[in-house]
């Protein structure tokens, strides 16, 4: 499906983003795992997290939709009542992953404690090249049978073992692993601790904890003993701020706009971008209102941003986890910076939905940016904006996006190629956009 997003006058007016992907993925997860009914409120509906409800009752979790109550806004959710199977009542079966790369690294940590059964996960054509001996290889440490295709690649068979807790450091940063690891710990004998490199986003440890686990985290090091069982417990998850992040840039970078962004998730483990941009003279405010609701408390609130003079920056280090999946928008944002934007330390962003330095960077250039991409990132000189031109996105849902807000802020319009990958994550996002045009 082709896109065509046209130079446009400014964004005005306010949003709600789809609910958190990432949240949402491990809120089906966990219910999955819990002894009874849990019921989550807001949750995504897009290609990634049905694959994840397809997932759950594949291995015996039994889900709902339920009628909303209403009054909560177009962008709503979905509110869900999941039948888990308990901690050790998955059984065998084939999961289709589709294109969700934290279902296939997270499930598989759950699974694998659970003797005398076995799965196989397999996905897209994008899955598979995603890397699972990140999983394998701590998994088998702990004594489940992992076996990938060319030693690292899905589909990923796994059969289950009686499991021995670890500590494993963590050779890069990755939320996934960690996670994946957490899930395994509770059923395993002993402690299971995961040292990281950086700070990841800390959705698990929230959920865990709050579904009775005796979850720590103490400078770096995140250790889970395993519980008798996991309570069910409601939440409601919180909007997305990776998917706000694409109206957000666009709302920066077209002349005049003033957006407001209502009930975004504002977890600092999540939030980085807001802290790259505000460095780089963005005009940005977060109210964080609130707590959410439901059990699993997750900072929120509302999010402004006006149209703004930026300069480049510099980003790297423990900067990098808490922006991975923003990284390309920094970028985007660096061709209208005044100076140099560089990113390093970035070499996991090869290993996206698709390589990132690289379509990121031929993107870029393709549309008339200054972008030369590393090994490890991208350094992106400001050329007073973009001229426009054709996007590929690749299959990869946030190239779609950012092929959308380039046109909107270039001289001649972005054609995006591939724009139905936007639906993996914000299935709503052309509508959205265009909603905030015409306000
Ligand atoms: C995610 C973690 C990140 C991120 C991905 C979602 C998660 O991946 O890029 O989009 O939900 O845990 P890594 O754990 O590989 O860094």
């Amino acid at each position: 499906m082709e896109r065509r997003f046209e130079p446009a006058g400014p964004l005005r007016g306010s949003l709600r983003p789809p609910p958190d992907k990432s949240i949402s993925h491990r809120a089906a997860l966990i219910a999955a795992m819990g002894d009874g009914k849990s019921r989550i409120e807001n949750y995504l509906d897009a290609a990634d997290t049905r694959s994840t409800l397809a997932a759950i009752v594949a291995v015996g979790a039994e889900t709902a939709v339920e009628p909303q109550p209403g009054g909560r806004g177009k962008a709503a959710g979905l509110r869900l009542a999941i039948h888990g199977c308990g901690l050790r009542g998955a059984r065998s079966a084939a999961i289709d992953v589709g294109n969700a790369g934290t279902l296939l690294r997270i499930m598989p940590g759950w699974l694998a404690g659970q003797a005398g059964h076995s799965w196989t996960f397999d996905g897209d054509e994008s899955i598979r090249r995603r890397p699972v001996d990140r999983i394998a290889e701590p998994l088998r440490a702990m004594g489940a049978s992992v076996e990938c295709r060319e030693g690292r690649l899905p589909p990923l068979r796994l059969a289950g073992a009686q499991l021995s807790g670890i500590e494993y450091e963590l050779p890069v940063a990755s939320a996934q692993v960690k996670s994946c690891l957490l899930l395994a710990g509770l059923l395993a004998d002993g402690e299971t601790a995961v040292i990281e490199p950086a700070p990841s986003r800390d959705h698990t440890e929230r959920m865990l904890a709050a579904a009775g686990a005796e979850v720590s985290a103490f400078d770096g090091r995140v250790a889970v003993r395993p519980p008798e069982r996991l309570v069910p417990r409601s939440l409601r998850v919180p909007g997305d701020f990776s998917s706000a992040a694409f109206p957000l840039l666009a709302a920066l970078l077209v002349s005049g706009s003033e957006l407001e962004l209502e009930e975004v998730g504002l977890n600092p483990t999540r939030a980085g971008l807001f802290r790259i941009l505000t460095r780089m003279g963005a005009r940005l405010e977060a109210d964080a209102s609130g707590e959410g609701d439901g059990d699993a408390a997750e900072p929120q609130g509302t999010i402004r941003a006006s149209w703004s003079e930026l300069a480049g920056t510099e980003v790297g280090g423990e900067e990098v986890p808490l922006a991975i999946d923003e990284l390309p928008l920094v970028a985007r944002a660096g061709c209208f910076a005044q100076g140099e934007t560089v990113i390093r330390d970035a070499a996991e962003l090869r290993l996206k939905e698709s390589d990132r330095i690289a379509a990121v960077c031929e993107g870029l250039v393709a549309l008339g940016g200054d972008a030369e991409s590393k090994e490890d990132g991208l350094v992106v000189r400001g050329s007073g904006g973009l001229r426009g031109g054709v996007l590929d996105a690749g299959g990869d849902h946030r190239l779609a996006m950012l092929g959308a807000v380039a046109g909107l802020a270039s001289r001649e319009g972005v054609t995006v190629r591939g724009f139905e990958a936007a639906g993996v994550s914000y299935p709503g996002f052309e509508q959205d956009l265009r909603s905030l045009l015409s306000s």
